[in-house]
């Protein structure tokens, strides 16, 4: 009696199935066209350009405005495929503790790996975020804050994710050591990405890009574009608090001139900018979102006031790169200036200009992207690439 009714309670499934799909398929797509799905890609600024082999994996890059060097956050490119905990690398027997801190002076091609000094930790530094600020009384002295993904003291990795801290150095400038100054460990410092912090080296901002370390769920909310990333706020004295919950994604965070109450932080996978405003309570208010269409990851201003936003031409294809190191990623660099054409009369207060972008010869999965706007030098590196690329505008 059962049977007629079973052809039917397929077709019911078949039905339910196709609907789950193309529902999660239209819930995605905004993500998969981020992320470069049909994208063409051009060939800007990228003609003149040299490149720096023995800087590798460098997720972020600060500049040092008045000498024209810049700070990077170094690893190497195995370690990157082990141990990436914003992208569910997890092997922690492939942690290789040899992550590094690096100045590059573009105007003598040097470089120096900076020591760690008074760094009383055996869990190694694990980097990716960062930020260099020199100090609001003595420019000399640099204030360094980095996202330490440390592996966990015990436990499994893949269950556990990482053990992720902020670490605040200061060093001098021209000086090849950093001296540590505190770990900050807090129960909201959950998946770090990156950071800005201050003048004095006692507080920063970061952001989280998950609201979980590992698992299922955390796969499942990023699929449904469930808005749990976050920005953080620690302080030496204050401790640590959520400045603003319920972000997209968020994974790069700048500040605007002079370090005043503006920031802006990266939708990666939406490839949008959230502009936030600092409170008296240092909480942050979302005021305005600029759309790029294109997939992101880190920010900085330039001298003239200018955002710069790495853009991921290829996420997917970067994706890709943590299984095949030689794939070449497709990378783009977008200026973010206030409009001041024609059209700011109609509402667009941003005008969104693709500066930079390549097939990933030149520069291939940028996660980092400095334009230095006195010497006009563009600097690009990213997590998994294999060379700093220092371009002419
Ligand atoms: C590349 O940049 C250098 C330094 O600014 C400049 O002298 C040179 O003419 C540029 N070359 C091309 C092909 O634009
Ligand atoms: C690290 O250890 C040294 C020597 O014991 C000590 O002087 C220094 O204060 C310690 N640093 C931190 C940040 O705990
Ligand atoms: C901060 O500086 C940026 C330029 O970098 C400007 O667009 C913004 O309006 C400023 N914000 C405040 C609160 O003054």
């Amino acid at each position: 009696m059962a049977l007629p009714q079973l052809p039917r309670v397929l077709l019911s499934i078949a039905v339910l199935l196709a609907a789950i799909v193309g529902g999660l398929y239209l819930q995605i797509r905004p993500l998969l066209l981020a992320g470069g799905l049909g994208r063409v890609i051009e060939s800007v600024g990228n003609r003149n350009c040299s490149m720096v082999p023995e800087l590798q994996a460098c997720e972020k890059v600060v500049l040092h405005q008045p000498t024209g060097k810049i700070y990077l956050a170094c690893s190497a490119l195995e370690t990157r495929v082990s141990w990436t905990p914003a992208l569910n690398r997890l092997d922690a027997t492939g942690v290789s503790g040899q992550d590094y801190v690096a100045t590059y002076d573009p105007s003598t091609h040097g470089i120096t790996r900076l020591k760690l000094a008074g760094f009383n930790s055996t869990r190694g530094i694990h980097v990716h975020g960062m930020d260099v600020v020199p100090s609001s009384v003595d420019p000399s002295l640099l204030y360094v804050y980095l996202v330490n993904h440390r592996p966990p003291a015990y436990g499994d990795a893949k269950k556990l994710g990482a053990d992720s801290v902020i670490e605040v150095f200061k060093t001098r400038l021209g000086s090849d050591v950093l001296t540590h100054v505190q770990t900050y460990a807090d129960q909201i410092i959950i998946t770090p990405n990156d950071v800005v912090g201050s003048s004095d080296g006692n507080s920063f901002y970061f952001t989280n890009d998950h609201g979980l370390k590992t698992g299922l769920r955390r796969l499942v909310s990023t699929l449904l574009l469930t808005p749990d990333s976050s920005v953080g706020f620690c302080h030496a004295d204050q401790g640590c608090k959520y400045a603003i919950t319920g972000l997209h994604s968020s994974n790069g965070i700048t500040r605007g001139k002079s370090m005043n109450d503006t920031f802006y932080v990266a939708d990666c996978g939406l490839g949008d900018v959230n502009v936030l405003e600092r409170q008296w309570d240092n909480t942050l208010v979302l005021t305005e979102v600029i759309k790029t269409g294109t997939a992101l990851d880190n920010l900085a201003l330039d001298d003239d006031g200018a955002v710069w936003v790495a853009g991921l031409s290829d996420a997917i294809g970067l994706l890709t790169k943590f299984s095949d190191l030689s794939y070449k990623v497709a990378s783009s660099a977008f200026r973010i200036t206030i409009n001041s054409g024609p059209s700011s009369f109609y509402g667009e207060r941003y005008q969104v200009d693709k500066v930079f972008e390549d097939s990933g010869e030149i520069a291939s999965g940028t996660t980092s992207v400095v334009y230095d706007s006195q010497r006009k030098r563009l600097f690009l590196h990213g997590i998994a690439s294999p060379h700093l690329s220092v371009c002419r505008l």
